[in-house]
């Protein structure tokens, strides 16, 4: 059996979606607590490689990822596959990369660094548990923070639409208890965070109770947070459409530190799909919530998911989901060409769409989603809002940072990391926006 030397530097890399950057940060602060310490080089000791599951191309990074850490010499760092493919193929992983010391699971990271002896002492470690104790009081306390900061508050999925692999990955649905959730947003904002999103597969459907014993829903959080003298912005991601309840949508007009942005995913236009990929909603649905969060913040910036080429769907349906695309009025929103995932209901249902066809349905639709960005940008120019700085930008006194809206603004003018600095908007492209800074504090606007 090979053992490996006292390990000094670990590199974490993270793949697919804000949960897992939200773990490979926490993953880090572990292997922090034992003494390592960031590899600012590419080589590193020991090497995370946290995974994403949710479609092929995704899944089989990893693979790759895994053959680029063989040194010249024939040697290797101690690897850890974590994330979705440990948790869903972990065995397999195991089988396929030898170079492999250790498999963890997304809900089982907090066992990382007594994996790490055992696998420098020889031992191949896999652990995909899903322990009923969370593994979120086993973790160190949060000491960084960049100026914008995420916060896992709820995790798993119980909705099993029919291409999806989360409900397998991350399990069942869990809501991380309140007082817990207002501690860590202490420390990430005592940690320098103005901004702090909070992340969940089903963000919203977020239930506990607050800090007097009442029943509330993710809005009971939002407004803990807005009590946070020095967090000046919240946000949160991603919201299914079924689990958007009222006092939720009213908290978007009446907590001002609540940004004026929402990323719900519809997925398709076409109620048959939308029926075959158990969504539990329809089109119209959709629509008539987009009202009703209208009614409470006209400005608000919406944000989707797409897939396209779902098994099945046809010509007319594709067409009813640029439909929808037009009547929403999206400010951005990702799509992706349907993967069939094996385990899911989805994998074995008839129509399967040809590969060119998918291509062409996913272009027409980015095509489409462009022009509404593009559009939603320009609406922008001449506004004023404060811009929360995130870093410099490539020219001199150039600054980058996020409008109220999520969009990314190239700020001129005098600024720090972390600074609000009200900027007017004055040109818009397809995925950013420029802006000068004004000394003047801005017209009324979202912080
Ligand atoms: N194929 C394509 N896209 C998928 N997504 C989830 N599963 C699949 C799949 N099997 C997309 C959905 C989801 C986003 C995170 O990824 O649009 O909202
Ligand atoms: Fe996947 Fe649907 Fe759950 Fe989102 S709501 S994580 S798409 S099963």
């Amino acid at each position: 059996m090979p053992s490996f030397p006292v390990p000094r530097t670990y590199r974490v890399k993270s793949f697919g979606c804000q949960m897992n950057v939200y773990d490979g940060e926490r993953m880090a602060e572990l292997l922090d607590a034992q003494g390592l310490s960031p590899a600012s080089g590419e080589d590193a000791d020991v090497v995370v490689l946290n995974t994403c599951h949710i479609r092929e191309k995704a899944s089989e990074k990893v693979y790759s990822e895994i053959g680029r850490l063989r040194r010249e010499d024939g040697s290797a760092p101690l690897i850890a596959v974590a994330g979705c493919v440990a948790q869903a193929e972990g065995e397999e992983v195991m089988a396929r990369a030898p170079l492999v010391r250790m498999v963890v699971g997304p809900q089982a990271y907090h066992r990382l660094p007594a994996m790490l002896e055992r696998a420098r002492g020889g031992e191949r470690v896999l652990d995909t548990d899903m322990p009923a104790q969370t593994k979120f009081a086993a973790l160190p306390e949060r000491r960084r923070a960049g100026p914008t900061a995420f916060l896992t508050v709820q995790e798993g999925c119980d909705k099993f639409c029919t291409y999806c692999v989360v409900p397998y990955t991350r399990g069942a649905e869990l809501s991380r208890p309140f007082a817990q959730l207002v501690a860590e947003a202490e420390r990430l904002v005592g940690a320098g965070a103005r901004e702090i999103t909070l992340l969940g597969q089903n963000v919203n459907a977020w239930r506990g109770e607050d800090e007097k014993g009442r029943e509330v829903g993710l809005e009971g959080v939002i407004a803990a947070l807005a009590r946070l003298p020095d967090l000046a912005r919240i946000r949160y991601t991603t919201s299914h459409p079924r689990d958007m309840r009222e006092p939720l949508i009213a908290a978007h007009g009446e907590i001002d530190k609540l940004m004026p942005f929402l990323h719900l995913p519809v997925q398709s236009g076409s109620d048959r799909v939308l029926k075959a990929m158990n969504r539990g909603h329809r089109a119209e649905d959709y629509m008539k919530l987009l009202d009703r969060v209208r009614a409470a913040r006209p400005d608000i910036a919406l944000s989707g998911d797409f897939i396209v080429g779902f098994p099945g769907e046809s010509e007319a349906e594709f067409a009813e989901t640029l439909a929808l695309i037009d009547a929403a009025g999206y400010a951005q929103a990702f799509s992706f060409k349907y993967s069939a995932r094996p385990g899911t209901p989805a994998a074995t249902m008839p129509g399967k769409i040809a590969p060119e066809i998918m291509d062409e349905r996913l272009q027409r639709l980015q095509a489409r989603i462009g022009q509404g960005q593009l559009a939603f940008n320009r609406h922008s120019v001449g506004r004023r809002c404060a811009i929360l700085i995130e870093r410099r930008g490539k020219l001199p006194g150039q600054w980058l940072g996020k409008s109220p809206w999520l969009q990314s603004v190239h700020v001129i003018g005098d600024a720090r990391i972390g600074d609000l600095v009200p900027v007017e908007l004055t040109g818009a492209f397809a995925n950013s926006l420029s802006g000068t800074a004004i000394a003047a504090s801005p017209a009324p606007a979202p912080a």
